[in-house]
């Protein structure tokens, strides 16, 4: 099943220890990637989501988008974070460790890091203990400028990158040197280890389908191998950023 994961992918590495594996994932892993992250984990009772938060319930959204097949008439665009297993808190950017706050992370995603880390020599294989999903809607979702420090270690991160083409901005040290600036596209991994592993990083911004079709003219025939047509739908107006952690 190690075949189910990955096909053929090229591979950049940073020599302060951050990695890019372009179009790692396979279409089947992508599939099953994307529908949970729309369908299944902002539903689960053990998640939190920026809605939940709120005390809203997300499958008014979901069904409003299944019928309009739009973000922004759905109102869905609202979803911007899914929590798993050791839920961050973004306030506090503290993990919640009271009892009953922690849900468990879903094996989909535990399967990923475990192929992750044998692909890479992740050693030892990553635990996958966190996962924050982002939904980015096309120009108007971003993530300013931080850094990954809330984890009681540094064992590397793990992101991957589903839907359309974001800015990522990667420090090379403080809020006022320069920065690399990487296109995170559909089925990229990258992984922040070493000393990129504590860099400060954003996403200005998120590339709309027609911009997204200037740099990759495939790119609506990458997601159409998206077998769900919702969530195809979904991937022509919106990123995915699906990243995993180990948090102890
Ligand atoms: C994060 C983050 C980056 C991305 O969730 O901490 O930095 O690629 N995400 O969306
Ligand atoms: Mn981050």
């Amino acid at each position: 099943h190690f075949r189910m994961v990955f096909f053929y992918f090229r591979l950049y590495e940073l020599s302060s220890g951050a990695y890019l594996a372009k179009q790692y994932l396979s279409n089947y892993f992508i599939t099953k990637l994307a529908t949970a992250a729309v369908f299944e984990f902002p539903r689960r009772s053990d998640a939190k989501s920026n809605l939940s938060k709120l005390g809203q319930d997300v499958n008014p959204y979901l069904d409003k988008f299944i019928e309009e097949k739009s973000l922004a008439k759905s109102g869905l665009k609202a979803l911007r974070w899914t929590t798993l297993g050791y839920h961050h808190n973004w306030d506090s950017r503290e993990y919640g460790s009271e009892v009953g706050s922690r849900g468990t992370v879903p094996e989909l995603l535990k399967t990923l890091a475990q192929e992750i880390s044998k692909s890479f020599q992740i050693t030892p294989v990553l635990n996958a203990e966190a996962s924050i999903c982002n939904y980015y809607p096309a120009n108007i979702g971003t993530i300013g400028i931080h850094s990954d420090d809330s984890e009681y270690c540094y064992h590397p991160i793990v992101s991957v990158s589903l839907g359309l083409p974001a800015v990522f901005l990667l420090g090379q040290g403080t809020r006022d040197d320069p920065c690399h600036e990487i296109l995170l596209e559909h089925g990229d991994i990258f992984i922040m280890d070493g000393k990129d592993r504590q860099a400060l990083h954003a996403v200005p911004r998120v590339l709309d389908l027609d911009r997204a079709l200037k740099i990759d003219e495939n790119y609506e025939k990458k997601i159409t191998a998206v077998e769900d047509k919702i969530v195809y739908e979904y991937l022509k107006q919106s990123r995915i950023n699906l990243n995993i952690r180990q948090v102890n």
